[in-house]
């Protein structure tokens, strides 16, 4: 008989399961309609899921007109709060609290009066979003390479977009330590990605057959799959649970499950099920 294993960190990240929570208990007491900040997880089902739940998603304060507003995992800058609260919105704040810590960081070495450098990717919600706390002279460095392209004051402090790796902030540092006087370095990466890509890497060594459930435009999810593909010749990357075939399982011991980012706990499980159900068939 094969057993399943779910690897032992995968799918929706602490501040996502976090967000979506907070969002569905807005949805609780309708009172009044709930708007979300942008798409709450990047995942078409758990959109339309919380649109049936009477939650939508809204560009901007002005889309979402009156009623209750979530700000997602991601953060914002401390304008679009204020924006929200003068056009009379109720604001959840749902940033991520490893988001938060991002943003007290950036603004504290601003207020100290080192400019910041924001080492994530240039446009990224997250990343706009701490460079509303990080003062006017603040930059983006998405790499190395980038560190060249800016001139910088003498004392310089540093903050990282959460899912940046240790290596892209390592080799930022040593470009710019040679260019400034002073250079300050608050490490803010979460550790979830990694985590996430060390324990689908560590199940796929044993893992016979590997599902990895996530959206096909998922870069994260592209990742744990490609991961997953060089040590488990037999990775399937699935977006639903009724995309498995039988024939996937065929002669396996263990069959291993991993998800992206977007991808909440429920439709972990329901992989899970799918799978027994196919094992007993
Ligand atoms: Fe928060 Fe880390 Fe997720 S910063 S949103 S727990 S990836």
């Amino acid at each position: 008989m094969a057993s399943i294993e779910i690897a032992r960190q995968a799918g929706a990240c602490y501040g996502v399961e976090r967000a979506l929570k907070m969002a569905l208990e807005a949805a609780a007491t309708p009172k009044q309609p709930v708007h979300t900040l942008g798409p709450l997880i990047h995942n078409p089902s758990v959109v339309s899921d919380l649109a049936a739940r009477g939650v939508a998603s809204a560009e901007t304060p002005a889309e979402a007109e009156r009623g209750t507003l979530v700000i997602r995992a991601h953060g914002v800058t401390p304008a679009v709060v204020a924006d929200a609260e003068e056009r009379g919105l109720t604001v959840i704040d749902a940033t991520c609290p490893y988001v938060k810590r991002v943003h007290r960081a950036a603004a504290r070495l601003s207020e100290d009066g080192y400019q910041v450098v924001v080492v994530g990717e240039c446009g990224h919600p997250e990343v706009v979003g701490i460079l509303g706390h990080a003062g006017e002279n603040a930059v983006v460095v998405s790499d190395a390479d980038d560190v060249a392209r800016n001139a910088y004051a003498e004392r310089v402090g540093v903050v990282v977009q959460t899912t940046q790796t240790a290596a892209t902030l390592s080799a930022v540092v040593g470009a710019l330590a040679v260019r400034v006087r002073e250079l300050k370095v608050v490490n803010t990466i979460c550790e979830a990605t990694a985590e996430r890509q060390d324990a689908a890497a560590e199940l796929a060594g044993r893992a016979d057959v590997m599902i990895v459930i996530g959206g096909r435009s998922s870069g994260n999810t592209r990742r744990l799959a490609e991961i997953c593909q060089s040590r488990c010749p037999r990775t399937h990357h699935i977006e639903g649970a009724d995309e498995i075939e039988s024939s996937w399982l065929s002669g396996a011991s263990l069959i291993g499950i991993t998800a992206g980012a977007s991808t909440p706990a429920q439709q972990i499980e329901r992989t899970r099920e799918r799978v027994e159900a196919l094992m007993d068939a």
